[in-house]
Protein backbone atom coordinates (compact mmCIF):
# COMPACT_ATOMS: atom_id res chain seq x y z
CA UNK A 1 0.00 0.00 0.00
CA UNK A 2 0.66 2.95 -0.96
CA UNK A 3 0.32 5.69 1.85
CA UNK A 4 1.25 9.86 2.28
CA UNK A 5 1.44 11.83 5.50
CA UNK A 6 1.27 15.48 5.69
CA UNK A 7 2.52 17.02 8.64
CA UNK A 8 -0.46 19.57 9.31
CA UNK A 9 0.37 21.12 12.86
CA UNK A 10 4.04 21.36 14.44
CA UNK A 11 6.12 23.37 16.37
CA UNK A 12 7.85 25.00 13.09
CA UNK A 13 6.20 25.53 9.63
CA UNK A 14 8.06 24.55 6.26
CA UNK A 15 8.10 25.84 3.01
CA UNK A 16 4.62 26.29 2.62
CA UNK A 17 3.67 30.13 3.24
CA UNK A 18 0.99 30.84 5.51
CA UNK A 19 0.71 27.83 7.49
CA UNK A 20 1.12 28.49 10.98
CA UNK A 21 3.38 27.04 13.98
CA UNK A 22 1.93 25.69 17.44
CA UNK A 23 2.95 23.68 20.23
CA UNK A 24 1.91 20.87 18.99
CA UNK A 25 1.55 17.67 16.33
CA UNK A 26 -1.18 16.22 13.88
CA UNK A 27 -0.42 14.31 10.51
CA UNK A 28 -2.77 13.46 7.83
CA UNK A 29 -2.68 10.27 6.45
CA UNK A 30 -3.95 9.20 3.31
CA UNK A 31 -4.34 6.06 1.29
CA UNK A 32 -6.18 4.98 -2.06
CA UNK A 33 -9.88 5.05 -0.36
CA UNK A 34 -9.25 6.30 2.76
CA UNK A 35 -7.58 8.55 5.37
CA UNK A 36 -6.95 9.03 9.04
CA UNK A 37 -6.03 12.29 11.66
CA UNK A 38 -3.04 11.30 13.77
CA UNK A 39 -3.24 13.84 16.63
CA UNK A 40 -5.05 17.26 16.36
CA UNK A 41 -2.67 19.62 17.88
CA UNK A 42 -3.60 21.95 20.43
CA UNK A 43 -6.31 22.97 18.12
CA UNK A 44 -5.11 27.03 17.10
CA UNK A 45 -3.70 25.94 13.86
CA UNK A 46 -5.14 22.44 12.67
CA UNK A 47 -8.28 23.76 10.61
CA UNK A 48 -6.12 27.03 9.01
CA UNK A 49 -3.66 24.65 8.29
CA UNK A 50 -5.25 22.22 6.85
CA UNK A 51 -7.06 24.50 4.66
CA UNK A 52 -4.09 26.56 3.39
CA UNK A 53 -2.52 22.39 2.11
CA UNK A 54 -6.27 22.35 0.44
CA UNK A 55 -6.81 18.87 2.92
CA UNK A 56 -10.36 18.76 3.04
CA UNK A 57 -10.82 17.32 6.83
CA UNK A 58 -14.33 16.74 5.89
CA UNK A 59 -13.48 14.03 4.45
CA UNK A 60 -11.99 12.31 7.13
CA UNK A 61 -14.01 10.02 9.17
CA UNK A 62 -11.12 8.58 11.64
CA UNK A 63 -8.96 10.12 13.84
CA UNK A 64 -6.27 8.47 16.62
CA UNK A 65 -5.16 10.16 19.26
CA UNK A 66 -2.21 9.32 20.58
CA UNK A 67 -2.01 10.03 24.05
CA UNK A 68 -3.99 12.30 26.20
CA UNK A 69 -2.07 15.51 25.98
CA UNK A 70 -3.38 18.85 24.98
CA UNK A 71 -1.48 19.55 22.41
CA UNK A 72 -2.32 16.17 20.43
CA UNK A 73 -5.87 15.71 21.96
CA UNK A 74 -6.95 19.78 21.91
CA UNK A 75 -8.07 20.01 18.36
CA UNK A 76 -10.62 17.71 18.09
CA UNK A 77 -12.82 19.73 19.56
CA UNK A 78 -12.36 22.46 16.52
CA UNK A 79 -12.50 19.66 14.10
CA UNK A 80 -16.14 18.06 15.41
CA UNK A 81 -17.46 21.16 15.14
CA UNK A 82 -16.24 22.58 11.92
CA UNK A 83 -15.51 19.04 10.07
CA UNK A 84 -18.41 16.78 11.24
CA UNK A 85 -18.47 13.40 13.14
CA UNK A 86 -15.21 11.34 13.53
CA UNK A 87 -14.22 7.75 14.99
CA UNK A 88 -11.85 8.37 17.41
CA UNK A 89 -9.38 5.51 18.27
CA UNK A 90 -7.42 6.08 21.27
CA UNK A 91 -6.22 4.18 24.76
CA UNK A 92 -8.67 3.92 27.61
CA UNK A 93 -6.49 6.43 29.74
CA UNK A 94 -6.78 9.00 27.20
CA UNK A 95 -8.42 10.65 30.12
CA UNK A 96 -6.36 11.09 32.97
CA UNK A 97 -5.47 14.04 34.28
CA UNK A 98 -2.15 15.18 33.86
CA UNK A 99 0.00 18.27 34.91
CA UNK A 100 3.76 19.92 34.03
CA UNK A 101 4.79 20.49 37.93
CA UNK A 102 7.67 22.93 37.49
CA UNK A 103 10.46 23.51 39.99
CA UNK A 104 8.52 25.81 42.05
CA UNK A 105 5.68 23.41 42.41
CA UNK A 106 3.46 25.02 40.17
CA UNK A 107 1.19 22.40 38.84
CA UNK A 108 0.37 23.32 34.77
CA UNK A 109 -3.18 20.92 33.39
CA UNK A 110 -1.70 19.47 30.32
CA UNK A 111 -4.18 16.76 29.88
CA UNK A 112 -7.49 16.63 27.27
CA UNK A 113 -8.81 19.64 27.34
CA UNK A 114 -12.61 18.37 27.35
CA UNK A 115 -13.99 15.50 28.99
CA UNK A 116 -15.74 12.69 27.15
CA UNK A 117 -19.47 12.81 27.20
CA UNK A 118 -18.73 16.94 26.00
CA UNK A 119 -16.62 15.33 22.91
CA UNK A 120 -19.14 12.85 22.27
CA UNK A 121 -22.04 15.92 22.17
CA UNK A 122 -19.87 16.94 19.78
CA UNK A 123 -19.94 14.26 17.31
CA UNK A 124 -17.01 12.10 18.70
CA UNK A 125 -17.26 8.30 18.73
CA UNK A 126 -14.44 6.86 20.81
CA UNK A 127 -12.94 3.13 19.95
CA UNK A 128 -10.72 2.90 23.26
CA UNK A 129 -8.21 -0.28 24.01
CA UNK A 130 -5.28 -1.00 25.42
CA UNK A 131 -3.74 -3.57 22.96
CA UNK A 132 -1.95 -3.78 19.58
CA UNK A 133 -4.53 -3.67 16.66
CA UNK A 134 -5.05 -2.76 13.50
CA UNK A 135 -7.77 0.27 13.02
CA UNK A 136 -7.60 0.24 9.01
CA UNK A 137 -5.35 -1.86 6.19
CA UNK A 138 -2.23 -1.63 6.81
CA UNK A 139 -2.44 0.13 9.70
CA UNK A 140 -2.08 -0.62 13.77
CA UNK A 141 -2.33 0.90 17.08
CA UNK A 142 0.89 0.01 19.36
CA UNK A 143 -1.19 -0.28 22.65
CA UNK A 144 0.52 0.22 25.18
CA UNK A 145 4.29 -0.28 25.24
CA UNK A 146 6.37 -2.32 27.43
CA UNK A 147 8.91 -0.82 29.29
CA UNK A 148 11.49 -3.21 28.85
CA UNK A 149 14.73 -0.58 27.53
CA UNK A 150 15.92 0.18 31.40
CA UNK A 151 17.27 3.47 30.62
CA UNK A 152 14.43 5.45 29.03
CA UNK A 153 13.21 7.06 32.41
CA UNK A 154 11.74 9.81 30.09
CA UNK A 155 10.45 13.28 31.32
CA UNK A 156 10.24 13.60 35.13
CA UNK A 157 8.48 16.83 35.12
CA UNK A 158 4.70 14.62 34.24
CA UNK A 159 2.54 13.78 36.70
CA UNK A 160 -0.98 12.92 37.28
CA UNK A 161 -1.98 14.75 40.08
CA UNK A 162 -1.31 18.74 41.15
CA UNK A 163 1.25 18.11 43.85
CA UNK A 164 3.46 16.36 41.60
CA UNK A 165 3.66 13.16 43.61
CA UNK A 166 2.49 10.77 40.93
CA UNK A 167 4.63 10.45 38.12
CA UNK A 168 2.63 9.95 34.84
CA UNK A 169 3.79 6.12 33.37
CA UNK A 170 1.62 6.81 30.08
CA UNK A 171 -0.15 3.98 29.64
CA UNK A 172 -1.96 5.33 27.05
CA UNK A 173 1.06 6.75 24.90
CA UNK A 174 1.27 4.45 21.59
CA UNK A 175 2.55 5.08 17.76
CA UNK A 176 0.96 4.43 14.59
CA UNK A 177 2.77 1.41 12.48
CA UNK A 178 2.07 1.61 9.02
CA UNK A 179 2.69 -1.38 6.40
CA UNK A 180 4.10 -0.08 3.53
CA UNK A 181 5.82 -1.30 0.63
CA UNK A 182 9.51 0.16 2.21
CA UNK A 183 8.62 -2.22 5.17
CA UNK A 184 7.93 -0.60 8.03
CA UNK A 185 6.70 3.17 9.13
CA UNK A 186 6.01 4.09 12.48
CA UNK A 187 4.59 7.58 13.50
CA UNK A 188 5.16 8.77 16.61
CA UNK A 189 3.09 11.09 19.40
CA UNK A 190 5.24 12.05 21.58
CA UNK A 191 6.92 8.56 22.68
CA UNK A 192 6.37 8.92 26.22
CA UNK A 193 7.13 5.38 26.61
CA UNK A 194 10.52 5.82 24.55
CA UNK A 195 12.07 5.65 21.30
CA UNK A 196 13.89 2.24 21.78
CA UNK A 197 10.61 0.43 23.47
CA UNK A 198 8.51 1.74 20.77
CA UNK A 199 10.76 -0.07 18.25
CA UNK A 200 10.80 -3.11 19.91
CA UNK A 201 7.57 -3.46 21.23
CA UNK A 202 6.91 -2.88 16.98
CA UNK A 203 9.08 -5.58 16.17
CA UNK A 204 7.50 -8.25 18.92
CA UNK A 205 4.25 -7.70 17.37
CA UNK A 206 4.50 -7.79 14.24
CA UNK A 207 7.56 -10.46 14.06
CA UNK A 208 9.49 -7.77 11.75
CA UNK A 209 12.48 -5.48 12.15
CA UNK A 210 12.32 -4.31 8.91
CA UNK A 211 11.65 -0.48 10.32
CA UNK A 212 12.06 2.00 6.87
CA UNK A 213 10.90 5.27 8.78
CA UNK A 214 10.31 6.33 12.21
CA UNK A 215 8.49 9.95 12.11
CA UNK A 216 7.39 12.50 14.58
CA UNK A 217 7.81 13.33 17.94
CA UNK A 218 10.85 11.93 19.99
CA UNK A 219 10.20 13.89 23.52
CA UNK A 220 14.26 13.66 23.76
CA UNK A 221 14.64 17.41 24.55
CA UNK A 222 12.46 16.41 27.74
CA UNK A 223 14.58 13.51 28.70
CA UNK A 224 18.26 13.43 30.13
CA UNK A 225 21.46 13.73 27.86
CA UNK A 226 22.13 9.73 29.43
CA UNK A 227 18.76 8.70 27.71
CA UNK A 228 19.54 10.90 24.63
CA UNK A 229 22.91 8.77 24.35
CA UNK A 230 22.13 5.40 25.00
CA UNK A 231 19.20 6.04 22.13
CA UNK A 232 21.32 6.80 19.67
CA UNK A 233 23.67 4.05 20.87
CA UNK A 234 20.70 1.50 20.89
CA UNK A 235 19.56 2.86 17.44
CA UNK A 236 22.34 2.35 15.45
CA UNK A 237 21.37 -1.19 16.09
CA UNK A 238 18.50 -0.78 13.82
CA UNK A 239 19.07 -0.37 10.16
CA UNK A 240 16.51 2.65 9.70
CA UNK A 241 16.38 4.56 6.38
CA UNK A 242 14.39 7.63 7.52
CA UNK A 243 14.72 9.41 11.31
CA UNK A 244 12.48 12.37 10.73
CA UNK A 245 11.82 13.69 14.02
CA UNK A 246 9.67 16.73 14.69
CA UNK A 247 7.42 19.02 18.05
CA UNK A 248 9.23 17.30 21.14
CA UNK A 249 12.20 16.50 20.09
CA UNK A 250 13.78 20.03 20.46
CA UNK A 251 16.37 21.88 19.01
CA UNK A 252 19.67 20.45 20.91
CA UNK A 253 18.32 16.83 20.29
CA UNK A 254 17.57 16.89 16.83
CA UNK A 255 20.81 18.81 16.30
CA UNK A 256 22.46 15.42 17.72
CA UNK A 257 20.55 13.20 15.98
CA UNK A 258 21.36 15.00 13.04
CA UNK A 259 24.84 14.54 13.73
CA UNK A 260 25.06 10.85 14.63
CA UNK A 261 23.10 9.89 11.54
CA UNK A 262 23.50 12.53 8.89
CA UNK A 263 22.53 10.26 6.16
CA UNK A 264 19.13 9.43 7.32
CA UNK A 265 17.98 12.16 9.48
CA UNK A 266 15.20 14.90 8.47
CA UNK A 267 12.96 17.62 10.44
CA UNK A 268 9.55 17.29 9.90
CA UNK A 269 7.49 20.74 10.63
CA UNK A 270 3.93 21.53 8.88
CA UNK A 271 4.06 21.04 5.26
CA UNK A 272 6.69 18.05 5.20
CA UNK A 273 5.48 15.03 3.18
CA UNK A 274 6.63 11.81 2.67
CA UNK A 275 4.75 8.92 0.86
CA UNK A 276 5.28 5.22 1.97
FE1 LIG B 1 3.54 16.63 22.70
FE1 LIG C 1 2.94 14.50 25.26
Amino acid sequence: MNTRLTILCENSVGPISGTLGEHGFSVLVEWDGGSLLWDTGQGLTLLHNAQRMNKNLHQVRQVALSHGHYDHAGGLLPLLRSCGPKQVFGHPGLFTPRYRVNDRGEPLAIGMPYPRDYLEGQGATFDLAEGFRAIAPHLFLTGTIPRVSGFETGDQGLFTDRCGCRRDQFPDDQSLVIDGDNGLLILLGCCHAGLINTLQHVATQTGRTDIHTVIGGTHLGFCSSQQLEQTIQRLGQWQIQRLAVSHCTGFSAAARLKQAFPANFQTAHVGYTLTH
